[in-house]
């Protein structure tokens, strides 16, 4: 365990999109570290499995179907989530949707999917909760009170073929430093975490054609992709009380892979080292004096 086993006792935390991928494991993290777990998705399959699996493990769970692109729909699994599983303190920002198309060929439709997904469904769950913390702590929320939102490092970066996704993820990391400020007044913190590339089918299936996939993790400063219980615990540490002072801020984890794709002479690592040392020595000017 990298952390105390009781680490987030006390708290009850919602992780939109947790019946997979990423979402499903910061949920299971969560609740082996004593958060309450609430969990929506659209299919109601893996959220009941993943409750299933939080349970028989020993902790607490419970889940609503939900699109995040419907307001209504939000207010409704809010109701029924706390009425479940007792009033809410923190929510992960997770259900996203993407996939790979050229801009050039996008519909209307296409664009809106994604960006309904995750930018209005990311400022629509925050804001109803958020809404409900304030009324509810009359302007004094306790400290854990605590907005986490997935971006990615194309959030400032930008890229090509997934236009929508760099739009609605570069979006949620304004919102979450608007609300770091506006919203401390209130005691409620807001962070984010830009992962790179880790293995999931919701992101693979759609995104990383299988040569794609390989030249991805051989590329990485780190030689592989990331562990989904590497992210897990980076968000817990987020959530964690000894977190309180972190506001703000987003945190990537992505084995230094934006650095090197965004570096001038990044691409030199790629070469023979012994190759590239000679290189650079047979370049040096001659010492003349
Ligand atoms: C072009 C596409 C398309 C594609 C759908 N559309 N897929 N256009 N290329 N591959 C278009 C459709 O034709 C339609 O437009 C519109 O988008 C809506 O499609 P629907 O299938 O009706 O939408 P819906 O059922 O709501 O599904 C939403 C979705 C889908 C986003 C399209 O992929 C989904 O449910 N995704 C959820 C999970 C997910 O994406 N996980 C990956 C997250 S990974 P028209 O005009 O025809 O009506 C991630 C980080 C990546 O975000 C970073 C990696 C390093
Ligand atoms: P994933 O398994 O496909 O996760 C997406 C989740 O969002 C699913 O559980 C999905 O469930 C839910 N979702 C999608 N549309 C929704 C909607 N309209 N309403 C409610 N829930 C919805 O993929 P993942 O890789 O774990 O991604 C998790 C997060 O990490 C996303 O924010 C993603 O952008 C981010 N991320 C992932 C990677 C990576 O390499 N994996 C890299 C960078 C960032 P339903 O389909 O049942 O609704």
């Amino acid at each position: 365990m990298t952390f105390q086993k009781d680490l987030l006792a006390g708290q009850n935390i919602l992780v939109t999109g947790g019946g997979s991928g990423l979402g499903r494991a910061m949920a299971e993290r969560f609740a082996a570290l004593g958060a309450g777990v609430a969990i929506w998705g659209r299919r109601e399959a893996p959220l009941a499995d993943t409750v299933a699996a939080i349970e028989s493990a020993g902790g607490r769970a419970c889940y609503a179907t939900c699109d995040v692109r419907d307001p209504e729909a939000i207010a409704r699994a809010l109701d029924a989530v706390e009425d479940a599983g007792g009033l809410l303190t923190g929510l992960v920002n997770n259900a996203a949707g993407n996939f790979l198309s050229s801009s050039e060929d996008l519909s209307a439709n296409a664009f809106d999917a994604v960006v309904k997904i995750v930018l209005y469904g990311t400022f629509h769950t925050t804001q109803a909760l958020g809404r409900r913390w304030i009324e509810r702590c009359n302007g004094a929320c306790d400290p854990t009170a605590h907005v986490l939102s997935i971006v990615t490092t194309y959030a400032w970066t930008g890229s090509p073929f997934v236009l929508p996704s760099a739009c609605a993820k570069a979006g949620v990391l304004a919102m979450t430093r608007s609300l770091a400020v506006e919203w401390a007044t209130y005691g409620i913190r807001a962070n984010a975490i830009a992962p790179g590339p880790f293995p999931t089918d919701g992101a693979f299936s759609r995104l990383m054609p299988p040569g794609v996939a390989e030249r991805a993790r051989a590329s990485n400063p780190l030689g592989r992709f990331g562990e989904p219980a590497e992210l897990a615990d980076l968000a817990a540490y987020l959530f964690a009380p000894n977190a309180g002072y972190v506001n703000g801020e987003c945190v990537t984890i992505d084995g230094g892979s934006w650095l090197k794709e965004g570096g001038e002479f990044a691409a030199f690592v790629d070469h023979p080292r012994d190759e590239l040392k000679a290189t650079m020595a047979a370049m040096r000017p001659k010492k003349t004096r």
